[in-house]
């Protein structure tokens, strides 16, 4: 234990250090991601209305923005409370205000397992960032919301209610991302039946959406009588038994997450094996970001898709805090990370819509947001920016 200690100290220090160095480019980029997020708010003013609330891409070389309902909706407001966090301005406040407000009703939403992206990205972090009570009934209300689409008989959360002409009880590996809303909740409000679903969830994820190399399916159908699994499919990946690059990142950020809110080893082990199959690829271990899909077909002439190459690169970060292979983990995370803030992802000031990075890819085989700046990319690279400068200001 002694020893445990002594050691994240060390790899503390280390992070400190070899952020130190790099200093100017964290810098430089928070600097032009708020130039780049004024631009933004500036573009996104004239269209936003009280149905049209959010931006998420460019669409036809136009700015997008997306109703309270939509999977992205919270990833804006998220990005402007980073700033506040960053930067202390009150500016930032404002407008996060002012884009976060709009998602309240989605607190009632049972309709889909969204609600972890769409309300703790946004009213988490103004809760996390105000103390306003409000905020926080609000997420507790998500929470249980939430909640009601686990099926015990299953173990799991129902992610989707599409396509129910394909699948009775669809899971999605993406459902991981939604659980610290729970645990967030369960905390909070003393329901622990929210940290007994979120933690049931993610034990029958582990047992059945990977393979033996320890990378993940997208979705897994079950039936919900009998909680037996009817099918093992993908929806956006190339192919059911292909590693479709996001599901890979939302999986390791996902376990990466449970181990770090419930201290349970076996979250820990899954993390790092889905780890080891992202290391054992050449290309994440020097820092390149992944194609849509690790299989996909036509490979070198593939889309990119940058936001699950942030996705990974902050996932890994959290994951060097806690795992004793931290320094392997942190590598990677800086690779990534100086990847995307590198001129072939991180836009210039004035481009490309206000959004902070190029390259992302939504959904390859519905021919959706393919090679374009998506909301999501931004919010995790700049999360990754938040943690890196708060422990150089430590
Ligand atoms: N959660 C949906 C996606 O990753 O595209």
């Amino acid at each position: 234990m002694k020893n445990w200690k002594y050691f994240s100290f060390v790899l503390l220090f280390c992070i400190a250090c070899s952020f130190e160095n790099n200093l100017p480019v964290e810098k430089e980029r928070i600097k032009q991601a708020a130039q780049q997020l004024r631009y933004a708010l500036e573009l996104a003013e004239p269209l936003r209305d009280s149905v049209w609330v959010s931006p998420r891409t460019i669409e036809n070389g136009k700015l997008k923005l997306v109703k309270s309902s939509d999977w992205t909706s919270g990833f804006f407001p998220g990005n402007l409370w980073m700033m506040y966090e960053i930067t202390g301005d009150d500016f930032w406040k404002e407008e996060a205000i002012k884009y976060t407000l709009p998602l309240k009703k989605e607190q009632w939403n049972a309709g889909t397992h969204d609600m972890g992206f769409k309300m703790f990205c946004s009213f988490g972090k103004a809760y996390g960032n105000t103390n306003n009570t409000e905020y926080r009934d609000i997420l507790i209300q998500s929470a249980k919301t939430l909640a009601t689409r686990f099926n015990p008989r299953v173990g799991c959360i129902r992610s989707w209610d599409h396509n129910a002409d394909k699948w009775d009880f669809p899971v999605i590996i993406d459902n991981m991302m939604n659980l610290e809303l729970l645990l967030w909740a369960a905390k909070e409000s003393g329901e622990n039946y929210l940290k007994d679903i979120a933690v049931t969830h993610a034990y029958t994820t582990l047992k059945n959406h990977f393979r033996d190399d320890n990378s993940s399916y997208h979705v897994v159908d079950y039936n919900p009588e009998t909680g037996e699994i009817q099918n093992k499919h993908t929806h956006q990946g190339y192919a059911h038994e292909s590693s479709w690059a996001r599901g890979q990142a939302w999986g390791l950020y996902g376990f990466t997450m449970m181990y770090r809110e419930t201290g349970n080893k076996d979250f820990l082990v899954q993390a790092e094996k889905i780890a080891d199959f992202l290391l054992k690829k050449e290309g994440i271990k020097k820092g390149v970001i992944p194609y849509w899909d690790f299989d996909a077909p036509n490979i070198p002439n593939e889309p990119l898709d940058a936001s699950a190459g942030a996705i990974m690169a902050s996932a890994f970060f959290d994951l060097a805090q806690l795992a004793e292979n931290g320094q392997v983990y942190l590598d990677v995370s800086d690779k990534l990370f100086n990847t995307l803030s590198a001129g072939k992802f991180f836009a210039p000031v004035g481009e490309n819509k206000g959004f902070l990075l190029m390259h992302s890819t939504g959904h390859k085989p519905h021919n959706s947001e393919i090679d374009v700046p998506i909301v999501y990319a931004d919010y995790y690279y700049l999360e990754l920016l938040n943690k890196r400068s708060k422990l150089i200001s430590n």
